[in-house]
């Protein structure tokens, strides 16, 4: 902890300079990240944080033209093409990475519309490609990736929604159902991926006001993030197979 302080104080320094500095006095360097559905919300504040902290920051975004902010961060950023409902996309981006990731922090989500009858089958296929097919198809791409780190860490961004013991108040049937999916799917990828000793868990980032979180929502992205990235920080092997809210507390399944 003390560690990772201690590169605030370089500060004035560009991330690329951090870097090297490290290297030549022999400490390990900061972090490298992935962070999938970095355009904006949530995953453009997780991209901004940890390249101020001076981390390599590999950033996929659907459409990088029209992810202006992202292109704007300052530190080492690397901006890529990922549209996770494309599932050949995450092998070829990850074998164009091709290096040891320590974080990564699968974003990616939409909510899709809300509860009408009849359902929306294609709306609902659609939420299940990108919040559970497509984010698992990123994980198995970028397990081995992960695998080579330091931390070995694999988060994923889910919701409270998406836990059935917390649901007192129904409704939101296709956004709930998919991230309770994806819930399920973390959970065998933590028991699987133990071995190569990956901590693969899933986290509610709180409400957040974004896009999909809406302008009533008590948090900033940046709060948000400034919490999960404290309990990201301490994750190990123990914490895997998890579903941990932002501020720590654990959430039930
Ligand atoms: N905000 C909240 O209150 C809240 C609460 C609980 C959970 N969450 C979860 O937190 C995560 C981030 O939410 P947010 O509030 O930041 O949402 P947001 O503002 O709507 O941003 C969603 C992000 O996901 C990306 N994305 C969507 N479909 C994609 C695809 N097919 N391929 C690649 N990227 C894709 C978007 O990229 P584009 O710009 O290209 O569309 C955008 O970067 C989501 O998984 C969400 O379910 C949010």
């Amino acid at each position: 902890m003390a560690c990772r302080e201690s590169w605030r104080t370089f500060e004035l320094y560009d991330a690329g300079a951090i870097r090297e500095m490290s290297l030549s006095l022999g400490q390990s360097p900061p972090a490298t990240v992935a962070v999938v559905g970095a355009s904006r919300g949530i995953g453009l504040a997780f991209a901004r944080a940890y390249a101020a902290d001076g981390a390599r920051v590999h950033a996929l975004c659907r459409d990088p033209r029209q992810a202006a902010d992202i292109s704007g961060v300052t530190g080492d950023v690397t901006v890529h093409r990922l549209d996770v409902a494309v599932p050949q996309e995450s092998a070829s981006v990850a074998r164009s990475i091709g290096e040891p990731i320590d974080i990564y922090i699968h974003n990616a989500g939409i909510y899709g519309p809300d509860d009408a009858e009849p359902i929306d089958a294609e709306a609902w296929a659609q939420v299940m490609q990108v919040n559970v097919i497509g984010a698992l198809k990123c994980a198995e791409a970028f397990r081995p990736l992960v695998a080579a780190g330091k931390r070995k860490l694999m988060v994923f961004l889910t919701s409270r929604m998406g836990s059935i013991g917390d649901n007192r108040s129904g409704g939101s049937i296709i956004y709930r159902s998919s991230k309770a999916a994806l819930n399920a799917a973390v959970k065998s990828l933590a028991l699987d991926a133990a071995g190569q000793g990956i901590c693969a868990c899933v986290m509610h980032p709180g409400w957040v006001r974004t896009e999909m979180g809406g302008l009533s929502a008590p948090l900033s992205p940046e709060a948000s993030v400034a919490n999960m990235r404290r309990v990201i920080a301490r994750l190990g092997s123990a914490d895997s197979g998890r579903f941990w809210n932002h501020d720590g507390a654990e959430l039930p399944w």
